[in-house]
């Protein structure tokens, strides 16, 4: 998704925003990178997680049916095996959360951080900021983005920048042409990965 290849990772210090139930971070942790999941359900209890998991899952994959037109089937053959692979996904991160093997867990949510200036070299975002432009309006975009450059040494890398109405974000050419977010650069770059037709960009701010 996030295009990384160019980066030696092992040598960063990674955050993952709204990690939410993914097993990214638990699997690059256990392969010896550095990823610290960020998100605000990491306050609940593991059977809420559990329960909410199971039911958001099921949830998504019965409204997909009606929408499949608007997806990529390529890394996913269909639905069937989309809700197999997240089924395992989640009982990853389920499982590592009971014990906190390999995951860092923190409870930092956007747009303000209790995280040090640089704490991060690089920090991630995915399926959060401009996927929820409904929700979430240009103002708590503005300051989430913001608020990870002040957290950030190096690039911070946003995905997709599609909407939930399938439609690349508006609010994307406002942060390109918004004079308080200064950066060294802020690029639009193509992504290997496209789920969601046309969410294949990613917004890399290098800071
Ligand atoms: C659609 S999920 C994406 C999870 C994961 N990044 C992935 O792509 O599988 C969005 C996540 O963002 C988290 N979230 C919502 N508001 C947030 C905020 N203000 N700051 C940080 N995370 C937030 C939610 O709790 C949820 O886990």
């Amino acid at each position: 998704m996030f295009n990384l290849f160019e980066i030696d990772l092992e040598k960063e210090k990674i955050l993952d925003m709204g990690a939410g139930v993914s097993s990214f971070g638990i699997e690059a942790n256990k392969m010896g990178f550095n990823i610290i999941n960020s998100d605000k359900i990491y306050n609940f209890d593991i059977k809420t997680l559990e329960d909410k998991c199971k039911a958001d899952l099921s949830l998504i994959c019965s409204k997909l049916e009606n929408v499949k037109d608007k997806y990529v089937w390529k890394f996913f053959s269909n639905i069937k095996e989309l809700k197999n692979y997240h089924k395992k996904t989640y009982e990853i991160f389920i499982n590592d959360f009971n014990h906190h093997e390999y995951g860092k867990y923190v409870t930092e949510t956007l747009p303000q951080t209790g995280f040090k200036d640089n704490t991060f070299s690089i920090s991630l975002v995915f399926h959060l900021l401009f996927m929820y432009n409904s929700h979430l309006d240009y103002e708590f975009h503005k300051q989430s983005i913001l608020e990870l450059i002040r957290i950030t040494s190096k690039e911070v890398r946003i995905f997709p920048l599609v909407n939930l109405e399938y439609k690349k974000s508006s609010f994307i050419e406002k942060i390109l042409s918004d004079n308080d977010i200064k950066a060294k650069e802020i690029i639009i770059e193509k992504s290997p990965y496209e789920f969601v037709k046309g969410g294949n960009e990613i917004l890399a701010i290098k800071v």
